[in-house]
């Protein structure tokens, strides 16, 4: 399917608004490429609403030693137990790699292991190279060389966010349509 023709939405939570902030600068992109998207905070999300799209963006932080925002929380256990099939899925997250170096990251495979038995694709996974972390629950399967989302570093490494934020949405429209 185009990118064009999919229904697709961003789901982001926030504590102190970064999350938000990425999750404007994807939508505006997509939107240059002509794409409409519907951006939901996570607070206000409608999980069986997750069913009706082709594509999900999930914009998920880091809190706490290794935790996730808290409005996440309430999806904790029913998350698993939808039917994602038919649905792609993309996940971004925002950490601190020097402050929390052991924990960097850890809610986007925190989010990633509950969306396993749902049969979502998921795509979007990133190179961790350029990033100095000794941990992250988002190295899958103790592969340390890849992230299962893009991460975003809003506190060690702006400069360089909005450069890895067009890549990467180059990338999932380019997975979406071909994957
Ligand atoms: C008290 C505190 C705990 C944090 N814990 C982690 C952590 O365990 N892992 C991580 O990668 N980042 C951690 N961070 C960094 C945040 O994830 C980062 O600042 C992020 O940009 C916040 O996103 P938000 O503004 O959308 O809430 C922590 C930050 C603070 C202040």
């Amino acid at each position: 399917m185009n990118i064009q023709q999919a229904n697709t939405a961003i789901f982001f939570g926030t504590d102190t608004g970064n999350t938000e902030e990425v999750a404007d600068k994807i939508i505006q992109l997509l939107n240059k490429q002509g794409h409409v998207i519907n951006k939901h905070n996570i607070a206000d999300a409608d999980l069986e609403e997750f069913m009706t799209y082709d594509l999900i963006i999930f914009g998920i932080p880091t809190w706490d030693f290794g935790g996730i925002q808290e409005d996440w929380e309430e999806l904790e256990d029913e998350l698993g137990l939808l039917n994602l099939e038919h649905t792609k899925i993309a996940i971004y997250g925002l950490g601190d790699q020097f402050g929390y170096g052991d924990y960097f990251i850890d809610a986007v495979g925190w989010l990633y292991e509950k969306l396993r038995p749902t049969q979502a694709k998921i795509i979007g996974k990133w190179p961790s190279e350029g990033y100095e972390f000794e941990e992250s629950r988002a190295c899958i399967d103790n592969n340390k060389s890849e992230f299962c989302g893009l991460a975003i570093d809003e506190d060690q490494q702006f400069e360089q966010s909005d450069q890895r934020i067009e890549k990467w949405v180059l990338q999932i429209v380019n997975e979406f349509e071909t994957l």
